[in-house]
């Protein structure tokens, strides 16, 4: 395992095979959506080979949502506070995306739990990205705890996700120093910098053998 630039630590990227079908990618996001934009971007400029049938998103007017019609990408709205249960939610979200042909479920900023009925219909195939270095830091504000810890080193994390909350095989992670007068949204903006970065590599990783990783 060689690390490809001083901050970013991953599995040699395998090289895709040109024959080899795109993959299908599902986004999962609640937010501001830089995440899915650099996928449709990494895309667009050949670094990735996939397709994004549809993004599934679960707050009205989030802005992933706009950046979706900007690049002509469905874009459907699930807000879970019309449903009674987190497995219903997962129920018509896993629906959804084997509506729409999806093989990889992506969340991208997706500020929702998951649970099994998700996992079930996608074994080893949802993929998360978290800014910090898991297993530090996991669940909400973790630019603000790791500010809070006195770290001097923090970052971000693509995995495989399983229940517990930002956990699973590691795929690929960037490392960001905290610099003396950084605020959560300088630091903030630093990490996502490179999670742009990992994200599609990460993908690329998991799709030609998740089973690597395990060793
Ligand atoms: C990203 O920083 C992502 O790591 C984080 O939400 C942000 C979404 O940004 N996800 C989590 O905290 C999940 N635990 P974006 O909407 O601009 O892609």
């Amino acid at each position: 395992m060689q690390p490809t630039t001083p901050s970013i630590i991953s599995p040699d990227i395998p090289t895709p095979q040109k024959s080899s079908s795109p993959l299908k990618l599902g986004i999962l996001a609640s937010g501001s959506g830089t995440n899915f934009e650099a996928l449709v971007q990494a895309i667009a400029d050949g670094k990735l080979r996939a397709e994004m049938p549809v993004l599934i998103y679960n707050k009205p007017g989030a802005a992933v949502a706009a950046r979706a019609q900007r690049w002509g990408i469905p874009a459907i709205l699930l807000d879970h506070r019309k449903y009674q249960s987190r497995e219903a939610f997962d129920f018509d979200i896993a629906q959804t995306l084997s509506q729409y042909g999806v093989e990889w479920v992506i969340m991208a900023g997706w500020m929702r739990r998951i649970t099994g009925v998700l996992l079930d219909r996608y074994p080893e195939r949802v993929i998360n990205i978290h800014p910090s270095l898991l297993p530090s830091f996991p669940g909400l504000h973790a630019v603000e705890q790791a500010l809070k810890a006195g770290v001097k080193i923090t970052g971000c994390t693509v995995h495989i996700a399983c229940l517990e909350v930002d956990s699973g095989p590691i795929l690929v992670q960037a490392a960001v120093p905290i610099l003396p007068d950084d605020t959560p949204e300088t630091l903030h903006a630093r990490i996502q910098v490179q999670e742009h970065e990992i994200l599609p590599r990460a993908i690329q990783i998991a799709a030609m053998g998740v089973g690597e990783l395990r060793k």
